[in-house]
């Protein structure tokens, strides 16, 4: 039998942007999408246990992008392409409106400093840039393990109605069943930190 060579790597330079989806994996199967993947283990694994969903991944670190496209080449999984770019500008160049049925962002950055709070991605500018590219009732999810950035997170969903919040009470979950748990997420949980799950559907 051929030895299958799988290339996880989606190169822009080499093809038509925004892209045909259709064409990068050759089927009409559903997407997903990951803001900042880092080492890549939450993609692979969920790609890995849901082949019939075509997995694509953006991060902007050169050095994470190259260990998960390695650890993806190893582990021989066809159903997933990462994208080496920043996520504010492939969310608006690469991908289509109304491609992704599922957007993770996985701890985002917290930027713990005042100064600093201005970089978090999570603000109006780029969530509106996801509800675009997402389906109508299409999911948005996040988990972090820092409150502040939480609260903050969803007071600036509240200012947009694109969003419905799908979790009742407080707003966010501390458990979530059958989850693929992420490198931060392991540590997080090891050092005892609490996580906290959003979960949103695309109501525009
Ligand atoms: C705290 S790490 C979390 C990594 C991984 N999601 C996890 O949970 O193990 C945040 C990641 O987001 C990436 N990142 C930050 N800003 C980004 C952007 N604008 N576009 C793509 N990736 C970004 C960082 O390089 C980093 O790998």
């Amino acid at each position: 039998m051929a030895n299958l060579v799988i290339n996880p790597i989606l190169d822009i330079s080499e093809i038509l942007i925004p892209i045909d989806t259709e064409e990068l994996f050759g089927n009409k199967n559903k997407y997903a999408l990951e803001v900042g993947f880092g080492d890549g283990d939450f993609l692979i694994e969920t790609a890995q246990l849901r082949p019939d969903t075509n997995f694509i991944g953006v991060e902007i670190k050169k050095k994470r992008f190259n260990k998960a496209v390695k650890k993806a080449r190893r582990g021989k999984v066809p159903n997933i392409k990462f994208l080496h770019m920043d996520a504010n500008i492939a969310s608006t160049e690469v991908f289509k409106p109304d491609t992704f049925n599922e957007i993770y962002i996985n701890f985002p950055d917290p930027w713990p400093k005042d100064k600093h709070e201005k970089n978090r991605i999570l603000n109006t500018e780029f969530l509106m840039k996801l509800s675009v590219i997402l389906i109508q009732k299409g999911h948005l999810e996040i988990a972090s393990d820092h409150k502040s950035y939480i609260q903050e997170t969803l007071d600036t969903f509240k200012q947009l109605p694109l969003f419905i919040n799908s979790y009742a009470g407080p707003g966010y979950r501390n458990e979530l069943q059958e989850r693929i748990e992420t490198k931060f997420e392991k540590e997080f949980r090891e050092e005892g930190r609490k996580i906290y799950y959003l979960m949103f559907t695309n109501g525009k």
